[in-house]
């Protein structure tokens, strides 16, 4: 079986050698705006797009935590001509967001790349979620990143040039016990990233949707305090990671106009598993899971049991606490 499964990648990971070899697009003296680039992944990517000599304009509502950033992006910089400024505003406003990035563009230049990081996390079984807080998730994580997009698409497909980078989550791909609200809201920002990817293409704009796991930002302390019992045994084989490696990794995929950007080994199966009608990537993706998604489907049929588990323990632990 594992035999099996070796035979496709190595063969893959061949044909991608030879036939593709990774063309990167540079964003060195290009534009590059981050919502939810204050804190988290956001920033890490604005302090690489930064290194990479981009001019970097981050997004966020607290403009205290806007300046400490931009201090921290400067340092990044390579060369003294990059321009690093940040906006306060409400991504899911949308006439706010219209014009102040059209204020920054005709300030800063063109907008090359827009990478949407705004976004929160809030868990709890749905009945314990409030409905402002359901309404939150909505706003800020699926028209928080819809609203900046349409704002920048129409000028992309006049340069017939662009990138857009949408972070989702690995709870974009999968529903877990305690998520819904959260998965809801994410799952979302798949259906539009594919569509979007399929109205852009022909104008040579791609569209890269992200699937971090947990991350170690300051976004997953407030997540990690409503999560419920049950989400944290069924998530903690996840692990956490750093939030540089994967907005490297983000910044990486979009670069090579990846569709999906995920990282680790449960973001390598999460990939293949829901793969769906997404655009194909490459032949290596395409090879990987025409072999793959039958054997991880019965993997996965595993997980699914072992979280079953876990849930009816918990609820068979409660009602004995009652
Ligand atoms: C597509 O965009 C890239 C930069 O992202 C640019 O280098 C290339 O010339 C563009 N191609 C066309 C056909 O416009
Ligand atoms: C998350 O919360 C649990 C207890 O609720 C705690 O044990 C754990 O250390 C927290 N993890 C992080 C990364 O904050
Ligand atoms: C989940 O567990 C319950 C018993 O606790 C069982 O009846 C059900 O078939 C299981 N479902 C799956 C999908 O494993």
């Amino acid at each position: 079986m594992v035999f099996f499964l070796f035979i496709p990648i190595i063969l893959g990971c061949i044909i991608k050698k030879i036939f593709f070899p990774k063309t990167l697009k540079s964003i060195e003296d290009k534009h590059v705006v981050i919502t939810g680039g204050s804190s988290g992944i956001g920033k890490s990517a604005a302090v690489l797009a930064a290194k990479q000599g981009a001019h970097v304009t981050i997004i966020a509502r607290n403009q205290q935590n806007l300046n400490t950033a931009v201090t921290e992006i400067k340092q990044a910089c390579t060369n003294t001509k990059q321009k690093i400024q940040s906006i306060s505003l409400d991504v899911s406003d949308y006439k706010e967001v219209g014009e102040k990035l059209n204020d920054i563009e005709e300030t800063v230049g063109p907008i090359y790349m827009l990478i949407n990081c705004a976004g929160l996390a809030i868990c709890g079984k749905l009945e314990d979620i409030s409905n402002e807080d359901i309404q939150k998730l909505v706003h800020v994580n699926f028209l928080g990143t819809v609203y900046p997009t349409k704002a920048v698409v129409p000028k992309m497909k006049q340069r017939k040039e662009g990138i857009i980078v949408i972070t989702a989550s690995q709870a974009a791909m999968v529903g877990i016990f305690g998520l819904s609200a959260y998965s809801g809201s994410k799952f979302a920002l798949r259906g539009f990233a594919e569509a979007l990817d399929m109205e852009l293409r022909h104008h040579n704009i791609s569209v890269t949707v992200a699937l971090p796991a947990d991350t170690d930002t300051p976004g997953y302390e407030t997540e990690n305090k409503s999560k419920p019992v049950e989400t944290a045994m069924i998530s903690e084989s996840g692990g956490l990671y750093d939030p540089n490696h994967v907005a490297k990794i983000i910044l990486q995929d979009a670069l090579e106009g990846n569709f999906f950007s995920y990282l680790g080994i449960e973001g390598f199966i999460t990939s293949i598993l829901c793969v769906g009608m997404s655009k194909c990537s490459s032949l290596l993706h395409l090879f990987l899971q025409a072999f793959l998604l039958g054997p991880f489907r019965i993997i996965a049929c595993l997980y699914l049991a072992s979280f079953n588990r876990t849930i009816k323990k918990c609820l068979t632990k409660e009602e004995k606490n009652k």
